[in-house]
This record gives structure tokens, sequence and C-alpha cells, in this order.
């Protein structure tokens, strides 16, 4: 289908949606946020319990954003304006909106360094040293704008372009060939020395490990990987057609999105042992791994350099441009939230709005670029807190305000045998009490250990 200014756009196929979802799943939340975590956190145990956050919070929550979004066909702030009355339904799209802007924000910063390491790579191949030590300096101001400004170039250019034509066809291409990448690069990791040190830490749980920390951690880790909380695939399922199978497309996206973190983790942990047994430090004093905001950006190039020459190089760029590809995937489904909601509430064109829009976000990450220590700040304010409070604002009002029998009414458009299992029972318990009551237990314990 042609998309006119006005018009809103439609996913292309069942596949396509599918793909452009994961893509927006998949990212540096995946790649970069979850091996750190899983090394901060005391490896598999972590994994344990964020396997869980994901099933038991993430998939009935994607479900519903899915639901919402097909139902009204609008943005966030206008679906929810559609589904209730008075002033607070939009407010928890406005919420969305605004987590949107904030983590696009400093996204693109760390999406910027994934991007100066590709050529980092290079410039080390060709010994020009000044330059690899500039494009990989991550607190370089300067340089991490000049990156933040590219990689905005690059998603305004995709969201213009729209939902089939832009977002449906770059994620088409881009998901499988970063599998494949991912997958021969742990095939090469495991025959280096230190690589089952590492799977050791990394698939064998220390139960010990598990506290309320943890649990906080992992739930908001579950909420930014899987993209949920602030209307990202609210939106992508209003582009949705009618025949598509919600409940599959979020089970499939779930999966890929786990399954890719697994992989990355599958790289990365064992890979940072590799680089132990090469002479780096990956440890502090304590025993504990050596897990800061940096460490895919520290651990991995010295290993890539310890590989030499132009191995090195190769498995060195591929895995930079691999993660620019997939974080490439995610600005785009950020982006096109604020957007979205400007299109279709303002009624502005997809172009000046994805301009607007992208312009604003951009000035706010050039500050970040100058003080990257604002990250670690954000990230806590908007994806640990606000994606889970989004969450929960959404699944307390689809269940009491919305009511589970409209959204299943939704669902069962292209679910066939939806009357036949026990899906509805299910997620009715888990969107109604299961879900708000965990994620409202996590974030108020997590609130009363700050204060006290
Ligand atoms: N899920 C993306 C990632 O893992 C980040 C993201 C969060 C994208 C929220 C959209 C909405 O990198």
């Amino acid at each position: 289908m042609s998309e006119t200014k006005t018009e809103r756009g439609n996913w292309n196929s069942k596949l396509g949606f599918v793909l452009a979802a994961a893509g927006s799943a998949v990212g540096l939340g995946n790649i970069w946020g979850f091996p750190t975590q899983v090394a901060d956190n005391g490896g598999a145990s972590f994994i344990l319990i964020y396997v869980i956050c994901c099933l038991i919070v993430g998939l009935p929550v994607m479900i519903a954003e899915f639901a919402i979004g097909r139902h009204t066909r609008r943005n966030p702030v206008g679906a929810f304006k559609k589904l209730g009355n008075g002033w607070f339904p939009p407010l928890i799209g406005l919420w969305g909106v605004m987590c949107g802007v904030m983590i696009l924000s400093f996204y693109l910063v760390i999406a910027g360094w994934t991007v100066g390491y590709i050529f980092e790579e290079i410039f080390y191949y060709l010994g020009i040293v000044a330059a690899s030590e500039w494009v990989s300096d991550l607190e370089n101001g300067i340089k991490n704008a000049f990156f933040a400004i590219l990689f905005m170039i690059a998603t305004v250019g995709i969201i213009t372009g729209g939902v089939s034509n832009g977002i449906e066809r770059a994620t088409k291409t881009l998901m499988p060939i970063l599998i494949l990448v991912l997958i021969i690069m742990i095939g090469y990791v495991f025959t280096l020395q230190g690589s089952m040190e590492g799977l050791r830490m990394y698939l064998l749980p220390d139960l010990t490990a598990i506290n309320t920390d943890l649990v906080f951690s992992a739930l908001g880790q579950a909420f930014f990987s899987l993209s949920l909380g602030m209307g990202a695939l609210l939106t992508y399922g209003s582009y949705l057609k009618k025949n598509q199978n919600i409940v599959e497309s979020a089970t499939y996206v779930t999966i890929a999105d786990m399954g890719i973190a697994f992989l990355a983790g599958l790289l990365i942990i064992p890979a940072m042992f590799v680089a132990q047994h090469a002479g780096i430090t990956i440890m502090d004093e304590d025993g504990n791994l050596f897990a800061s905001t940096t460490l895919v950006f520290d651990v991995l190039p010295n290993l890539f350099k310890s590989m030499g020459g132009f191995f090195g190089l190769i498995f060195g760029s591929s895995f930079f441009i691999l993660l620019s590809m997939a974080a490439l995937t995610s600005t785009i489904s950020l982006l096109e939230v604020p957007v979205s909601y400007i299109i279709d509430e303002h009624k502005i064109a997809r172009k000046k709005a994805a301009m607007i829009v992208g312009g604003l976000v951009l000035a706010i990450s050039l500050i970040i670029s100058f003080n990257i220590g604002l990250i670690d700040l954000l990230a806590t304010i908007f994806n640990n807190v606000g994606l889970p409070l989004g969450g929960l604002m959404l699944s307390l009002f689809l269940a009491w305000f919305w009511k589970t029998e409209n959204a299943i009414e939704e669902i069962r458009s292209g679910y066939e045998n939806l009357d036949h299992g026990y899906f509805q029972n299910v997620w009715t318990l888990f969107i109604k009490y299961i879900c708000p009551v965990l994620i409202a237990l996590v974030l108020i314990t997590t609130l009363y250990n700050l204060v006290s």
C-alpha cells in the first residue's frame, strides 16, 4: 500500500511486522546492556530472573501493547485518549513519548560509539594510531556529537521513508545478517583458550547472588530490551492488519529478543575470559567482573587486537557494524513514537515531524555527548523506573478501564482458536493481577531501599 503524507501506513507482510518489532527489541539492550548486566550481577542467576521477567511480565504486556495499538490505530497519546475519558489516560501516552525522547537522546550517544569503533578497528589496522585513539575516546565530546548527529541523520532518513518502505524494508535485511555474524563470532571465540571458564560462569547460576537489586535490574532490562512500557510496540501495533495473530507475533518477538541477548552474552562473557588469558584485567581485587557501561567498548576491542592483523580487523569491524545495525532498528522505533504522536495529534506531515523531533532529541544528545556521566542517571530514571512504570499504568488501564473483555475481542481477530484454549484466562490473570502487582512490588521495594 502506498502512503500519502497524511495516511497512516501499514505493514506489508506478517513477517515484515514481526521482524520490525524484533528489530525494535533487538538493539544495544541485547548486545551491550544484557552482557553488561550479566557480568555485573554474577552471571547465570541474572539470566534466570531475566527470563522469568520476560515471560511473565514482558510477554503479557507486549500482547497488551499490540492490542491497544491495533484497536485504536493511534500513537500512544491518541490511543489512550480514544479508550478512556478524562485527563489521566493521555498522560500514560505522554509519559511514553517522554521516555522515548529521553531514552533516544542517550541511546544515540552509545550508538555513536558503536559507529566510532568501526573506524577504530580500521584505523588501528592501517596503523593510524592518532585517528584510532581519537575515535575510541568515549569522553571526547566533539567526536561523540559528530557520531550522534550521523546516527540521527540515518534514523530520520529511514523514518521519513514511512512504515512499509522505510522501517519494514530496513529491518527485513538487517536482522538476518545480524544473527549470522553473531553465530560465526561465537564459534570463533569458543576455539580460544579461556572461553570455557566464561561459559561456566554464564550458564551455572549462583542462587545466593539473587537479591532485590538484581530483580530490579532484571525487570528494567526486560522492559528496555523488549521495547516495552513507552508505547513503541503499541505504535508498531497500530500499523498492524486485522488478520495477524497478535499473540503469536508477540511470542516470536519475545523469543527472538531473548535469544539474541543470550547469544550476545554467549559471545561476550566467554570473550572476557579469553581476554583474561591474553593478559587483560577483567576483574577487580574482589574477584568481581569488571563490568561498567563501557564493557563492550573496552574488553572487546582489546580482544580483537589480540587476534592481530587482518583477522582482528574482520572480526572487530563486523562486530561493530552489527552492533550499529541493531541499534539503528531500535532508534527507528524510539523516534517513531514521538513522530507518530505529532503526525496524528498535530496533523504534521511525516517528513516534517521526523525532522522536528529528530532535531529536538539531537539537541539533548549533544549535551550528553559532552557529559557522558549523565547516561547512567538517565538510564536509571527512564529505563529502570520509567519503563516499568509505563508498563504498570498500561496494564492497570487496560484491565480496569478499557477492560480485558474488550482487549480479548481485539486479540480474537487473527487468532482463530482463541476460544478453544486457555489463553484468555491465563492472559487475563496476568495482565489484571500478576503483572501490576509484580511491577509495583519491584518499584516500591527499590524506592524504599533508595530512601532507607
Ligand atoms: N529494545 C531496544 C534495545 O534493546 C531499546 C528500546 C527501548 C527501543 C524502548 C524502543 C523502545 O536496544
